[in-house]
């Protein structure tokens, strides 16, 4: 798709410029933004990092190899060219004060003539714990002086837990408007994720039973099918409730329950959010082991390639009780939710990749209909698919063709492949475009991240007091451990899955 306006002339300065994500994700998402028309004629983006490229042109190179790998967009060498002599990348070490110097005066030499004074973006690629001092030092050095065009975009995690939150956020706001800084998650950048507002609000269909009345139910289920592949040394400290439910779950958890907003504006949306985590029930400690789940995975086989368990994995401890599994039963204390069970899972080595919200209704009363009519009664669903099928289904009962009244249930599917022929943009397009214009309703404010640290703490806190007994506990491919379907089937549930396209 062409874009509709031209952003602001910008320059971005990415922390961390010879990292993964820097050539997985983000060149080939702003690469795409320039293919796109989105990028102001005034763009430049330096990659900063300690390894020596031996020059410019290795260094972008080693981005179009990124880009020829990870983008959706492949083949497009002319716009490459152009776009790749935008890229510079200065090889400076970022523990010593003279290197923000250098990305100071090299800010100032390369915006010289431009039309207007640059947006400059300060993108943390880095560890986490690297990142508060590049704060510091774009602070000492007054490289982040002027709220109005100088932005900062941290990575998740946010902080380890609810205290080292608070305290980074506390430097943060002791040096920088919040409206500098960009919390990243990059489950807000996708379509689907985005739709679901367009789905409950843009439409007369679904808000009146939006609630209590009318819902039974609802599920995340957040599955991937690969392992903890080389970041065995950061998945030790996080496990699968820091990495996935504190931040990407519990925002698609926020999309689904929220109160409708009464505007667009960032804050709006973003209050809204917060309303939702902060009427999340905190769990007491004796009630963790009821309502959340952990696994890990064990040695086997996934999709007939044997892998190796969590314990054998790199930088891993033998012994380690961190989890690559939770599933959790939250409630939200409100009006609109009260006692509907919100049960989400994720995991690793799971046995499909697929993100998945269910919304389970009531079942409608059946006795208008002859008793074999309803043997195949089903309460209708709304599925909707955040990837890797992008669609929305909603599950309703008809009747079979023929003499008698026969019910089974059907599904109406909404495909986004179908209805657009349009190649939906990547999560971080769509993020790095807002973070250029300056619009963070897609990010996280300081008081969200705080909220959703508050809303795991307890589970944190109880697994971390009680050693898990029986790691490894789930088999490759499977869909987790046994107690994550007994958590579900004990309220007579059950998990919901799609088929799958080629089964
Ligand atoms: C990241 C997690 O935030 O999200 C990873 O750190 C996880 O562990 C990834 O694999 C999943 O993202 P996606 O977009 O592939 O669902």
């Amino acid at each position: 798709m062409k874009a509709q306006k031209k952003l602001p002339p910008v320059i971005m300065i990415i922390f961390g410029g010879s990292g993964d994500l820097a050539s997985r994700k983000l060149m080939p998402a702003l690469f795409n933004l320039f293919i796109d028309d989105y990028l102001p004629d005034d763009f430049a983006v330096a990659g900063i990092g300690r390894t020596d490229y031996g020059g410019e042109e290795k260094y972008r190179e080693h981005l179009l190899e990124g880009v020829k790998q990870f983008s959706r967009r492949k083949d497009h060498d002319e716009e490459w060219k152009k776009f790749s002599e935008k890229i510079c990348y200065v090889a400076v070490d970022i523990k010593d004060d003279a290197a923000f110097q250098e990305i100071g005066k090299w800010i100032e030499e390369k915006s010289k003539g431009w039309k207007e004074h640059p947006i400059i973006i300060y993108y943390m690629a880095v560890a986490p714990q690297l990142a508060p001092d590049i704060a510091k030092k774009l602070y000492d050095q007054k490289l982040c002086a002027d709220p109005k065009c100088t932005r900062m975009v941290f990575e998740k995690p946010f902080g380890h837990d609810l205290e080292s939150a608070q305290e980074l956020n506390q430097l943060l706001g002791s040096m920088f408007d919040e409206d500098q800084i960009y919390r990243i998650d990059h489950y807000l950048g996708k379509e689907t994720v985005q739709n679901i507002l367009a789905l409950r609000f843009a439409n007369a269909l679904f808000e009146p039973i939006w609630n209590s009345n009318y819902i039974d139910h609802a599920q995340i289920t957040a599955a991937e099918t690969v392992g903890v592949e080389d970041r065995g040394g950061y998945y030790e400290q996080a496990g699968a409730l820091r990495d996935m439910v504190q931040n990407h779950i519990l925002q698609l958890l926020c999309m689904i329950a929220m109160e409708a907003p009464v505007s667009f504006d960032a804050n709006e949306i973003r209050n809204k959010k917060v309303d939702v985590l902060n009427a999340i029930r905190k769990f007491n400690p004796e009630d963790v082991h009821s309502h959340a789940v952990r696994g890990q995975y064990a040695g086997g086989w996934m999709k007939g390639e044997k892998v190796q368990g969590y314990r054998q994995e790199k930088n891993v401890d033998k012994n380690s009780p961190a989890e690559t599994f939770a599933a959790v039963k939250f409630f939200i204390d409100n009006w609109r939710w009260q006692n509907v069970p919100f049960y989400i899972r994720t995991g690793k080595y799971l046995h499909e990749k697929t993100t998945l919200i269910t919304i389970q209704f009531k079942p409608a009363p059946d006795y208008a209909f002859p008793e074999e009519a309803s043997d195949t009664w089903r309460a209708n669903r709304l599925t909707i698919s955040i990837q890797p099928d992008m669609d929305i289904r909603i599950r309703f009962q008809s009747k079979r063709p023929g003499p008698s009244m026969i019910l089974s249930p059907v599904d109406m599917i909404f495909s986004y492949a179908e209805a657009y022929h349009e190649d939906e943009p990547e999560a971080y397009e769509t993020l790095l475009e807002d973070v250029m214009e300056g619009n963070p309703t897609l990010f996280m404010r300081a008081d969200q991240v705080e909220s959703a640290w508050r809303v795991i703490t307890p589970i944190m806190d109880a697994w971390g007091h009680r050693k898990p007994v029986d790691f490894p506990n789930y088999a490759p491919g499977s869909w987790g451990p046994e107690d994550a379907e007994a958590l579900v089937a004990r309220d007579g549930h059950h998990w919901v899955t799609l088929p799958t396209k080629n089964g």
